[in-house]
């Protein structure tokens, strides 16, 4: 199988997701690093090239010159796709960019930081034939995958709530302003977007939400803080969901949380069973049931109550633990049979897809806007 070839925008120096994106989509050797633009600063994008791997003359100064360079190179040479791993309100115009040069699009969250901009690169992704991928990656856990297969087939009855928080505590301790770092662009409204740990780790919440379930909210109301005295956005807040079936769902969201470091957990109530799980225990999944005994689901692809779509998702026999890089990677490997499929020329698969679309990215975006405008009006319930 020939390798995909990834252009990597964003990740040099001390960046931390570029590294991430680099070592999930190499991880099965699908795919191979051959062009980088690693950083705003065009003397540093060059040189922090070299660590990757990146050979010089595909290391370039900024993401346009490497989309027009990379577009003029041979079609069995060129950069297949283009992972983007930048600051918020860089997402749109480079992945805009990137869609209209004719790559297929890996791209972080928040999508974008406005809705109109969101609404853009949706209706730009399905006038291209090209693949957009958004690294929702906590939804590349097998046992995320269980849980959404054991619920879409009725295994916990109907879900009547959802409970998904995502509690973090590092930013008590960063002062942004007086020790600029990695990362501080996240306080900086017009780098960052509107929505704080909102958009950092809120939006995240919400997808997992929205993945395992599979339902879509009517209606939110939201509430939300800054309690860190440097940090102009929202560090800590909740939103209360009416999904499509009646089901209540609480997201929250938090980066004020002392101790704290992954700790994303969501639980599923239905009319038969619970199912919850944490980001932090990853391979395992319980599923409660009134007068029985809670039961574990192991990440094992050898048991015989595994799903077909968590077995797909393990690379390693059960207890061998398997956690974020894998996870992250299996957002890339489904993207990747798609990308296969399109420089093919064969269709793909419609939606609903096991990796996060531009869909995803947009509802993201629209989670994110509608709890804003809910805070602002006092928490009042919004339509979605
Ligand atoms: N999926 C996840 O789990 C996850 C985790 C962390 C961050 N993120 C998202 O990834 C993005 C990056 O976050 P981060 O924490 O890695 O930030 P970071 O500050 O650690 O890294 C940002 C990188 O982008 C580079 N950069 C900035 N502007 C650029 C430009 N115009 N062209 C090329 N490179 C540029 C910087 O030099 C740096 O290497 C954000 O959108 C964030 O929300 C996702």
């Amino acid at each position: 199988m020939d390798r995909l070839r990834m252009a990597l925008i964003g990740g040099g120096g001390a960046g931390f997701i570029g590294k991430v994106h680099a070592t999930a989509a190499t991880l099965d050797r699908q795919a191979e690093l051959v062009a980088g633009a690693l950083s705003s600063n065009p003397e540093k994008a060059k040189s922090a090239a070299i660590p990757f791997g990146i050979a010089p003359e595909r290391a370039y100064e900024s993401y346009d010159a490497l989309l027009e360079s990379e577009s003029r190179r041979d079609q069995h040479d060129r950069a297949d796709f283009v992972s983007i791993a930048t600051p918020n309100h860089t997402h749109f115009e480079i992945a805009s960019a990137a869609l209209r040069a004719g790559f297929h699009v890996v791209c972080d969250k928040p999508m974008t930081t406005t809705l109109k901009d969101a609404q853009e690169l949706v209706e730009l992704a399905e006038s291209s034939d090209r693949v957009f991928a958004l690294t929702h990656n906590y939804s590349g856990y097998p046992l995320m995958r269980q849980a959404r297969e054991m619920v879409a087939a009725g295994e916990i009855g109907d879900v009547i709530a959802v409970r998904v928080s995502y509690a973090q505590g590092w930013m008590h301790g960063v002062d942004p302003t007086a020790t600029p770092s990695r990362g501080a662009w996240k306080s900086d409204p017009e780098k960052n977007g509107p929505g704080g740990s909102l958009g950092d780790v809120g939006t995240h919440a919400f997808h997992l939400a929205s993945f395992v379930s599979g339902l879509e909210p009517r209606t939110l109301l939201s509430q939300m803080n800054s309690y860190s005295h440097h940090h102009q956005l929202d560090d800590y807040g909740h939103a209360v969901i009416r999904y499509d079936n009646d089901a209540t769902g609480l997201v929250t969201w938090s980066q004020v949380t002392h101790g704290r470091l992954n700790d994303l957990s969501i639980e599923v109530d239905g009319t038969r069973a619970a199912l919850s799980w944490q980001q932090e225990s990853p391979n395992q999944l319980f599923v409660r049931s009134l007068g029985k005994p809670t039961q574990i689901y192991e990440r094992n692809p050898n048991a015989g109550y595994s799903s077909p779509a968590a077995i797909a998702a393990c690379r390693l026999p059960g207890g061998h633990p398997e956690a974020f890089f894998e996870a992250f990677a299996n957002v890339y490997r489904d993207a990747f049979a798609d990308m296969r499929r399109v420089n093919a020329g064969q269709p793909t698969p419609l939606e609903p897809k096991l990796y996060p679309t531009v869909h995803d990215g947009m509802q993201g975006v629209r989670f994110l806007t509608r709890c804003l405008e809910s805070h602002q009006q006092d928490s009042r319930w919004q339509t979605w």
